[in-house]
């Protein structure tokens, strides 16, 4: 009989191993589709399996998860942008908790929680500038694209995400796709000096990227937002789960993510913050940092699988 824990590492491996072992053999863009979608169908049979796993937490500590020596390994000497809403705030948490540890997080906890402000940190140990840039809206990731596209210097990853502020404070997803396609038009925009899409896109042909660096690029998705839990009566009216379902449908309309044939690869918050459920949340909104610990795994190993294939 498989029990719950064992069933958990089995999900754990797969999930977490089976990219690491892949990324050895240099996978073709193809292949490193193939495998999104088999993380994604993993986790989302994973989360059929939720009443027989003890806990998110047991099945991650059970799981050899990416420790803070292969991440400083993978990120030496890198720029890492986070931009978004607190949703990518808590992204930069668990990024700089496996980086610096709990205590060095303790230190850098106040300026990066300064109410609606950037934050910026030099991890001098291994060289990685790491950059929040607080933009609610996704038309504010818009402009910090152009930013980019104008003084020609990008990060080497950029990891962004909105939505919530849109659906609460603006309110009309007609208006929401709308922005989501100037976004992803202004994404691939930037991306002739660097991407691997459009790498594979040259064919080898004429049109051969120059990139000396490759940007990687990830989207941070909208967590799942449990309705009665929200903390004030508009999100209670505002956030509603036909809301939620519609602005997900807009994003995944939009050609922005890689599902659908877009740069940025999802994270995907909205699942694993469902699989963590009610008891990980006290606002309905923003989850214990399992969730985002969880999130920047799958974002490590995706770059670890990115890193080992470089354009010819
Ligand atoms: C980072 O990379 C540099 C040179 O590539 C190397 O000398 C240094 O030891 C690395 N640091 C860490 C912490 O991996
Ligand atoms: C974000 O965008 C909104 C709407 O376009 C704008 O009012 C606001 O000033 C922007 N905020 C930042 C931090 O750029
Ligand atoms: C939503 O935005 C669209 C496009 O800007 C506009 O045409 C429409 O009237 C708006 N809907 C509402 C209910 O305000």
């Amino acid at each position: 009989m498989l029990g719950a824990v064992q069933l958990g590492l089995l999900a754990a491996c797969v999930v977490l191993f089976v990219p690491m072992g892949m990324a050895g053999w240099h996978l073709s863009r193809n292949k490193m589709l193939f495998f999104s979608c088999a993380l994604f169908i993993t986790l989302a049979v994973g989360v059929h399996l939720t009443p027989y796993f003890p806990s998110i937490s047991a099945f991650l500590s059970a799981s050899e998860k990416l420790k803070k020596s292969d991440a400083s390994d993978l990120l030496n000497g890198s720029w890492v942008v986070v931009a978004g809403d607190s949703q990518s705030r808590l992204m930069v948490v668990s990024l700089l908790e496996l980086i610096m540890g709990s205590e060095g997080v303790e230190k850098v906890k106040g300026d990066l929680f300064k109410r609606h402000s950037d934050y910026s940190v030099m991890v001098e140990e291994i060289g990685m500038r790491l950059d929040f840039v607080w933009a609610p809206y996704v038309a504010n990731l818009t402009q910090l694209t152009l930013r980019y596209k104008g003084s020609k210097d990008f990060p080497d990853i950029l990891m962004m995400g909105a939505g919530l502020w849109d659906m609460l404070h603006v309110n009309n997803v007609t208006e929401f796709g709308v922005s989501l396609r100037v976004l992803r038009d202004n994404v691939l925009a930037l991306l002739p000096v660097s991407s691997s899409l459009v790498a594979d896109a040259g064919g080898g042909g004429v049109s051969e990227p120059k990139a000396s660096h490759l940007l990687h690029l990830f989207w941070v998705g909208m967590p799942t937002l449990i309705t009665s839990m929200l903390n004030t009566a508009e999100k209670k009216e505002r956030m509603t789960t036909a809301v939620y379902s519609s602005y997900d449908n807009e994003l995944a309309g939009s050609n922005l993510l890689r599902q659908s044939g877009g740069p940025l690869l999802k994270l995907d918050i909205g699942l694993l913050s469902e699989f963590c459920g009610p008891r990980c949340t006290s606002d309905g909104m923003h989850y214990d940092e399992v969730v985002y610990n969880t999130a920047l795994q799958i974002m490590l190993n995706a770059l670890l699988i990115e890193s080992n294939q470089k354009p010819q």
